[in-house]
């Protein structure tokens, strides 16, 4: 005991004194973020730096993303048929699912669920969100200045990181001895083109370290958010049969059962569409969102806030807003449907961010809109009123949701 105190005494001397220099650090100019235009999610600050004929090549991989996502999504069905209506955990085949998309999108393929590398991915992933999400990740996120200074578990996360990198760096190789820039067939392909093309330029934002790190930010920020919002969809869908009923129902009517589900089939479902917004805004799934810095003194009402604070938008309380969505802790899709059912859109809808930055996460709609037809049978029921005991109670979600705080999009 005497020992742990003599620690933890020391430990706070050392936070202290790092505090201190970080200070001295800032105050002297060193150690603040850059200045520069805001990143838009997924690509980033690459359409500002408008390379020639940058917008045609990612629109010929905006196109191929859809059939991406109807491939994977008919492998689930598979995974799931073979359960054969028994209780199962879906947690684990909706993770494969999502990072498959995304495998799919940057390399070009996508794996078998039970290939050794794919799992070794998966593991390295399912830890990096653990150990964000535990005490240590969370005060990390926090403090980083000073924890990158001391020793702890915190630290493990990066070997965890560099594995992921050392994959994507494997796959990376692979497409450099294969390349064709005439015919680029996926997002590293594409970028690969790009950095040929401007192999001349020491100021290229075209290099390999962004290649490899926006490779993998797709990877941290694409794969949990849509299989855990996927996963709370199904547990509410469960939760609520009449509205799983009306789903089914207009799914049939519009998509029947013969063919596969497509973003165009969106606008002629305004009540599906309604219970998937709804669900994100329920589940409120990053309600802290993720830290900015502002980069510039901001007047904001009668405050100023100062160039370099960090802010965390509170996306939650636009999602739970009681004037704009009455009794807003209730799951009710309308919410978002005018009188005459039409869907409703509202302004206060930013599950994904605060700005202007706008990303539609295509691969958790479609997937969303395909899975109702796979809950023929009550088997996930079964799983979580054996596995959950607080799964009646209406408690449940938004409280696992709220507890889910920055997980990496
Ligand atoms: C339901 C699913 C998702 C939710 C709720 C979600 C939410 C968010 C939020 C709140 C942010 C922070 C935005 C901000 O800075 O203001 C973000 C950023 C981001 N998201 Fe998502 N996201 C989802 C799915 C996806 C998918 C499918 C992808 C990619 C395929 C993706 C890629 C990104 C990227 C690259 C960023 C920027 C990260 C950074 O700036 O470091 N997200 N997301």
């Amino acid at each position: 005991m005497l020992l742990l105190g003599a620690a933890s005494v020391v430990l706070l001397v050392c936070v202290a004194c790092l505090l201190s220099i970080l200070q001295w650090r800032n105050r002297s100019g060193k150690g603040k973020m850059p200045e520069g235009p805001a990143p838009l999610p997924i690509v980033g600050n690459i359409l500002q730096v408008k390379p020639k004929n940058l917008a045609k090549t990612l629109e010929k991989v905006r196109t191929s993303i859809e059939e991406r996502i109807q491939e994977e999504a008919e492998h689930l069905l598979e995974e799931i048929t073979k359960t054969k209506s028994m209780p199962f955990d879906p947690t684990f085949k909706l993770s494969c699912t999502f990072s498959n998309v995304i495998c799919s999108i940057v390399f070009g393929k996508r794996y078998d669920y039970k290939d050794k590398k794919f799992l070794s991915l998966m593991n390295n992933m399912n830890n990096i969100f653990e150990m964000m999400n535990s005490r240590w990740g969370q005060l990390y996120q926090m403090f980083s200045y000073v924890l990158d200074y001391l020793p702890g578990p915190h630290n493990n996360i990066f070997k965890e990181i560099d594995a992921v990198k050392a994959f994507v760096a494997e796959e990376v190789k692979l497409h450099q001895a294969s390349l064709d820039p005439n015919s680029p067939q996926d997002f590293i392909d594409c970028f690969l083109s790009k950095m040929l093309e401007e192999k001349d330029n020491p100021k290229s934002h075209f290099n390999m370290l962004n290649l490899i790190t926006t490779t993998f930010d797709l990877f941290i920020a694409g794969t949990e958010t849509s299989s855990t919002t996927t996963r709370y969809g199904l547990l509410l869908l469960l939760k609520y049969p009449k509205i799983q009923e009306k789903v089914q129902e207009e799914i049939d009517r519009v998509v029947g059962r013969s063919r596969r589900p497509c973003v165009a089939d969106r606008t002629k479902m305004p009540y599906t569409d309604a219970v998937v917004h709804e669900i994100q805004r329920f589940i409120t799934l990053i309600p802290t969102s993720v830290p900015r810095a502002v980069t510039k003194d901001i007047r904001f009402r009668d405050y100023v806030i100062p160039k370099g604070t960090t802010i965390f938008p509170l996306l939650s309380t636009a999602l739970y807003d009681s004037k704009e969505f009455p009794n807003p802790t209730e799951f009710n899709p309308g919410h978002f449907l005018n009188e005459n059912g039409t869907f409703r859109k509202s302004e206060f809808f930013i599950p994904f961010s605060a700005g202007k930055a706008q990303f539609p996460p295509a691969g958790a709609l479609v997937l969303q809109l395909r899975l109702p037809h796979m809950l023929p049978d009550q088997s996930c029921q079964s799983f979580l009123s054996a596995h959950c005991p607080l799964y009646n109670s209406s408690l449940l979600i938004p409280s696992l949701a709220m507890s889910h705080t920055l997980v990496g999009a």
